[in-house]
């Protein structure tokens, strides 16, 4: 979300009333949130205008592609992909419209999509303090936007927090076929995160609080600048987002704040 003409692309999909339910606040999960009259967040994620100005948005999008290029987490390039122009497929916040209204979303909160189809929000702090999964259980689907990925950044709230959020969901697995995430990693277009992504996610957690944090600088795409090009210059603007230490097992990374660990 925050490329183009987004409430025209779902347009042409549907006639039917849309419900936009954004499951963090990260620009690149809320960026076109303007094209649409209410939306559906959590107010834990509130904290920062909803969607970013153009320029920080811009400034995200080449982050992103930043670390799809050069981070070993995505050891080929993905970088032409999607194509867009920053120039003109990002539009400020005033010319995608006013503020939309903002409901709140609690945890285990039902949307009926109509002909009995249901999604279900729970709360799953970590990556953000309002991250939120949508689970539809009549497609066996998971919808975990940045909760649950091989690269997961944490540290909105402590630890043992977001532990038990994936714990739960990762009890709720006879109730999904597959989770589909935000981003795109080593998998085809399109494809669920691997059955391993989430229990490795688990395990990595548990010997983080037991002590066994493994600290590597390099390579991380979390405050480090990996530049697009020989000439690129641009800064990661998640350079002073504090302190995080990467841990990695196999394919998964994850980042924690190692000062946040605990909820006492
Ligand atoms: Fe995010």
């Amino acid at each position: 979300m925050g490329l183009g003409d987004l409430a025209g692309a779902v347009k042409q999909l549907t006639d039917n009333p849309v419900i936009t339910v954004i499951p963090h606040h990260h620009p690149d999960h809320s960026g076109n949130a303007r094209q649409f009259s209410e939306i559906w967040m959590k107010k834990e994620d509130l904290t920062m205008p909803i969607p970013w100005d153009a320029e920080l948005r811009r400034s995200d999008i080449r982050h992103i592609a930043r670390r799809m290029k050069g981070c070993s987490v995505t050891p080929y390039n993905m970088f032409h992909l999607y194509p867009y122009d920053l120039e003109t497929d990002i539009l400020s916040p005033e010319e995608e419209g006013p503020m939309p209204e903002v409901h709140d979303i609690s945890d285990g909160q039902r949307f009926d999509l109509g002909g009995g189809r249901i999604v279900t929000a729970y709360d799953c702090p970590g990556h953000t303090a309002g991250e939120i999964v949508l689970l539809d259980e009549s497609t066996g689907t998971l919808f975990a936007g940045d909760a649950v990925n091989y690269n997961l950044g944490v540290g909105a709230v402590p630890l043992e927090t977001t532990l038990k959020a994936m714990k739960r969901i990762q009890a709720m697995s006879g109730s999904y076929d597959g989770i589909w995430n935000g981003h795109h990693d080593f998998r085809a277009l399109g494809a669920p995160l691997d059955p391993d992504c989430l229990p490795t996610i688990i395990r990595m957690m548990e010997d983080a609080l037991a002590g066994w944090i493994a600290p590597c600088e390099d390579p991380n795409f979390w405050g480090q600048d990996v530049p697009l090009s020989r000439n690129d210059t641009t800064k990661n603007m998640f350079s002073g987002f504090g302190k995080r230490v990467s841990l990695r097992r196999g394919r998964n990374w994850l980042a924690i704040d190692p000062d946040h660990l605990t909820e006492e």
